[in-house]
Formats: structure tokens, sequence, C-alpha cells
């Protein structure tokens, strides 16, 4: 293209200069020749470099429609309150599943979650744990059996009721371009003014140490979209979306593989405080770091979409199953490592 510009030029003024030694044009006329040119080639280039903005927002302006038409996958029909403080025990009733047009990810899923109890759900990569997370929060409906809380089929809650008394930390969690204050404020938008609510939360989920680095700490814009904006790296962000959930104060709590991008010290830090973090409520933690799921008072162990092995850490090391197997290479693995909860038993 610039190329193009380049030759097109010289021909154009050799052509001019050539009349003008003949004397066809004068000199006036070659100065604004000049001029002319000068111009049209920066329009020229204007017009390029804005149809390449106007469609790079064309791009943007399809997905934000797209995003505008898209419909919720279930039925929004359920008027039935969520009580107030615990909902009651959770129960998956030979729940299974297939995405829309896919094959059944989940078959036969028998478990529950009682009040107060923290229950880990283990798994090879693939094997259906967040998908169960996603059913919980009734992002999509089982397509047999049902999930029950206090009793009755989920469907039957009113869906943002249900959604309020939950507080979920995905595996992929959201990064928004805002405030890091608002970023954390999501979680609970009525708290999101209340600074020491969100100092608080940000201390809970560590988030406090990076936030006072911040050049304007909570009020620093996250993420490079905008100008001016400061991005994390991968474990300041989860401590963030961490600090989000704890906000919330939600009486069932999810983690899907909170801590995975954390350094070891950090990690270490938030599963001493774990008990404490969570206490009175029921959690369901997801990890592939064992050694932090021992402490759950019960264990699930997912194996292609099925449930294959329940009990304590010590139960089932004592069945010598899956989770045995998983866990002692695990031990082997980080053998080495100083952190004492690393080690095998
Ligand atoms: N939105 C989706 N549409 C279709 N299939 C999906 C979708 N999300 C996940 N799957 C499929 O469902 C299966 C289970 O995925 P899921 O994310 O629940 O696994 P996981 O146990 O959480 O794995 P990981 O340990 O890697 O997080 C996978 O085979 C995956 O390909
Ligand atoms: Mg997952």
């Amino acid at each position: 293209m610039a190329a193009l510009g380049v030759v097109g030029t010289a021909v154009a003024f050799g052509w001019v200069l050539l009349r003008t030694v003949a004397g066809q044009v004068t000199a006036g006329g070659l100065m604004l020749f000049i001029q002319a040119l000068l111009l049209t080639q920066q329009n020229v280039g204007e017009i390029v470099e804005n149809s390449a903005m106007l469609y790079g927002t064309l791009l943007y302006m399809e997905k934000l429609m797209d995003f505008l038409d898209a419909r919720p996958l279930i039925a929004d029909t359920g008027r039935l309150p969520v009580p107030a403080g615990s909902p009651g025990e959770i129960q998956f009733k030979g729940v299974s599943f297939a995405y829309p047009g896919g094959r059944e990810i989940l078959h036969d899923v028998t478990f529950a979650l009682r009040p107060g109890e923290v229950v880990a759900l283990v798994g090879e990569n693939g094997a259906g744990k967040t998908t169960i997370v996603k059913l919980l929060a009734r992002f999509y409906d089982p397509t047999a059996g049902a999930i029950l809380v206090g009793g009755r089929d989920l469907r039957e809650y009113d869906l943002a009721a249900w959604r309020r008394s939950l507080a979920v930390v995905f595996q992929d969690f959201a990064r928004f371009q805002l405030s890091a204050r608002l970023n954390i404020g999501v979680g609970a938008l009525e708290h999101a003014d209340d600074l020491d609510r969100i100092r608080r939360a940000a201390e809970q989920g560590g988030a406090d140490e990076v936030i006072a680095r911040l050049p304007q700490q909570y009020e620093t814009l996250l993420g490079k979209h905008f100008e001016g904006g400061v991005d994390l790296s991968g474990g300041e962000w989860q401590k963030i979306a961490l600090s989000r959930a704890f906000l919330k104060d939600a009486a069932i709590v999810v983690l899907d593989e909170p801590t995975a991008a954390l350094d070891p010290r950090s990690e270490y830090e938030i599963y001493q405080r774990f008990a404490e973090l969570v206490k009175g409520k029921t959690v369901l933690l997801i990890s592939h770091r064992l050694s932090a799921v021992r402490m759950a008072d019960r264990i699930l162990v997912l194996d292609r979409g099925r449930i294959v092995e329940e009990g304590s850490h010590e139960e089932l090391m004592r069945a010598g199953g899956l989770y045995a197997q998983m866990y002692r290479m695990q031990a082997e693995r980080y053998a080495d490592q100083p952190v004492p909860a690393e080690r095998a038993p």
C-alpha cells in the first residue's frame, strides 16, 4: 500500500515536472499541485485508517449485538424465595447432564452438601467438576435427575435470589476493566461503596497487599483496555476474584481451583485461614492440590462423570482407590517441598 503510494506520487511528480519544464505549467501551478497532492495523500491515508477502525468497531458491535440477543438456556419461572441464612441441605439426585447438542458429561451423579460442611470435589481434567458447579449455579439444568435444596427442586426457587445466596469463584474468573474497589464490589454491589467492608474482603482473599502497592490503591483502574489502567499478574487477579467472593456474605461458597495461580506462600496462607474464612458456611471446594483437599469434611472423587469414591481423607487413603493413587503420586512429586501440608502422611 505504502509502496504503491510512493510510486504513484513519483509518477505524478515526474509528469508535472516535465510539463513545467516544457512551459505548459507555471511555477505557481506547480506549487498548487504539490499542495493538492500532499493533501490528497493525507486524506487517503486517513480514509484507510478510519476504515480499519470502523471495521474493528463493527466486529465489536457484532459481538455486542449477539450478547444483547442472547436468551437464557434455562426457564426463569421459579418463584420460591430462598430462606435467609442457610437454605438447607443441597442434594444432587441421579443427575445426568449433556451440554446442548453434546454427549453426556455427568452420569447419574448423587451426593449431598450438608449445611456448614466443607466438601471437596476432586478428579482428573475433564471429569465434570466445573460442570457440577455450573449446574449448582443454574447456568444449565440437569438433563435427567434433579438438584434439591431444602427438599425442593432448585428450579422452583427464584433464580436471582438463589444466585445471591451463592458465592462462586469460577476457574476462569472474570477480570473487570474497573477500579480495584469495584472489581471486588461487583461481588455484592450493595456493598460496593462500603470501603471498610471491601478492605475486609480484600484482606480475606489476600488482595489487600496487592492493592496497597497500586498507584491509587482502591481507586486504581485495573486492566489494560483503558488508558491508565494497571494490569495484574494471574495470581494477583485471582486474589481479587477470591476477595470478590468473600465480600458476598453468602451461605454457600463454591471455589473452583481458587488458588491455582497463587504462589506457595499465598496459597499456604489462604488454607491456613480457610476454616475461619468459611466458618458456618456450606463449602464446595474443587482443587487438584490434594494437600488442600485433605482438610475437607468429606471428599468426592469424580471419574469421567461418575462419583466413584466418597469419604474423609483417611477413609479414602485406607480404601486404596483412585484418590489414594492420586494422592501418593502428588506426595511423591512434592516430597522435596518444605511446606508441611504437602508431605505424605
Ligand atoms: N460449554 C461446554 N460445551 C460443551 N462441552 C463442554 C462445555 N464445557 C465443558 N465441556 C466438556 O465437558 C467435559 C467436562 O468439563 P469440565 O469443565 O466440567 O471438567 P473439569 O472436571 O472441571 O476439568 P478441569 O480439571 O480441567 O477443570 C469436558 O469433556 C469438556 O469438553
Ligand atoms: Mg474445571
